[in-house]
């Protein structure tokens, strides 16, 4: 058969030693049983394009979980099996994933020209494939260690920058792959190829993506969400008439592309201040369905099939942010405790979307509440209004909440005005001058 490349040279250069020693002995361990093991996809297409991907998928021509039970007890990994699918997943003991899959070798559902049915496992499991980038393969048998497997094209696809299906029903077996093309291109800077896109545009006007199951379509807008190129992939998908599959009130526009542009730029700002990792699609999920109604966003939400729960809290979070902006905006006379409140209950990825619909004039004022405002804290609590001799009930949160609020707004200084404050609130709740709710 064929004679490919070797790249074990590559693979050495580019890859940690720890992922190269396991590819090593999966090989090993591939012989010992007498099947075939390959590294393939996404892993192989980054490592020849030298950028770095460390997902490994393994493809077995043998039964899969077989191999991963005896790499999962060579490493004393944890082992999870669909023996349906005849895939598994070992979790290393240091929590690093490796997917093993059997070789989808079923020939039945193929359009023609097809590969043959005497075609070994690997090369008809890559034809099943997206895209030809993605159909290359890394042998790991011990003989054969390193040799590039490349039926369809893949290195001279790479090579041209293209993304191109391998037959004509790609599209049609599997819409999502169209949010995928545009994914990949707008990620390697590649064209989608003539052919292909007349695919994919004939794909869209057949409205193949209604018919992607909810939580699939949500995964892909999010993917897309999360690339460094996304404003290119919502462009792209503006153009080929996409977005309105999502809703007919999106509005995509020159202005909007400068809100976004402000939003990267506070979550830069948010990724350097503030040590914490956020899911950067929320903020900009939220900013593309931006103008949507409550109505229509909730429908949305449910195309996507958000559980219950989380539909509830996803998009009270959402009409929380939007009336927050409102409320800045009219407010003349904006206080410390008023930005503490109005920000307090909201998670900072909503908060990030709020402030970029508030606009540059609130910079500061959002940069003030992460530096400064969610700072400050009381130095007293529950505990010294017990020592005070106050009895534990409801009115302990009342006057700390108060107390915060006073010493936001720069009223009292430390701890002695503080518990000051504190006996003037409990009297005053006392006195019922204050009804305390
Ligand atoms: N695949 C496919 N059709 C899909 C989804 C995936 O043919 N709708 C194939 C692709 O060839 C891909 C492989 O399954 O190489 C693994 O999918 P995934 O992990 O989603 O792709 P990666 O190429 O690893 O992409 P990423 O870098 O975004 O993880």
């Amino acid at each position: 058969s064929k004679r490919f490349r070797n790249v074990k040279h590559l693979m050495k250069d580019r890859l940690p030693g720890k992922i190269y020693n396991i590819l090593v002995e999966i090989g090993v361990l591939a012989d010992q049983v007498g099947m075939n093991a390959y590294v393939v996809g996404g892993f192989v297409r980054d490592l020849i394009m030298k950028i770095e991907n460390f997902d490994i998928d393994i493809v077995v021509e043998g039964d899969a979980v077989v191999l991963a039970k005896k790499f999962a007890k060579l490493k004393n990994a944890k082992v999870s099996v669909h023996y349906k699918f005849k895939t598994a997943v070992v979790i290393l003991p240091d929590n690093f994933r490796i997917d093993f899959a059997t070789a989808r070798s079923e020939y039945y559902d193929f359009p023609a020209a097809a590969p043959k049915v005497e075609d070994s496992s690997i090369k008809i499991d890559l034809y099943r494939r997206d895209f030809t980038i993605n159909t290359i393969a890394i042998k790991l048998n011990k003989e054969d260690f390193g040799a590039l497997v490349d039926y369809f094209g893949a290195q001279s696809d790479i090579r041209d920058r293209k993304i191109r299906v391998l037959h004509n029903l790609s599209f049609v077996d599997d819409p999502s792959r169209i949010f995928r093309a545009i994914r990949f291109a707008v990620r390697y800077n590649f064209d989608i190829g003539p052919h292909t896109e007349r695919l994919l545009k004939h794909a869209i006007n057949l409205k193949l993506i209604d018919r992607i199951v909810g939580q699939r379509l949500f995964l892909e807008i999010k993917y897309i969400l999360c690339e460094k190129e996304y404003l290119k992939a919502l462009n792209m998908m503006k153009n080929y008439g996409i977005l309105k599959f999502f809703s007919n009130s999106i509005n995509f526009s020159e202005e909007s592309l400068e809100i976004f542009k402000f939003l990267d730029k506070l979550i830069n700002w948010y990724s350097v201040q503030i040590n914490r990792n956020i899911e950067i699609w929320i903020p900009r999920f939220n900013l593309l369905f931006h103008s949507l109604k409550r109505g229509e966003f909730i429908k949305l939400l449910e195309r996507f099939e958000f559980n219950s729960n989380y539909k509830k809290y996803f998009a009270s979070q959402v009409f929380k942010s939007r009336n927050a902006a409102i409320r800045l905006k009219k407010n003349k006379n904006i206080t410390n405790s008023y930005i503490y409140n109005t920000l307090k209950d909201l998670e900072d990825e909503f908060v990030l979307y709020l402030s970029a619909i508030l606009g540059e004039k609130f910079e500061n004022l959002i940069k003030k509440y992460y530096t400064y405002i969610k700072e400050i804290k009381l130095e007293i609590n529950g505990n010294d209004l017990k020592d005070l001799g106050y009895k534990p009930s409801e009115k302990f949160k009342y006057v700390l909440d108060k107390l915060l609020e006073l010493k936001l707004d720069g009223v009292i200084l430390n701890k002695g005005d503080e518990i000051k404050y504190a006996k003037k609130l409990f009297e005053e709740i006392e006195s019922g001058r204050n009804s305390g709710n």
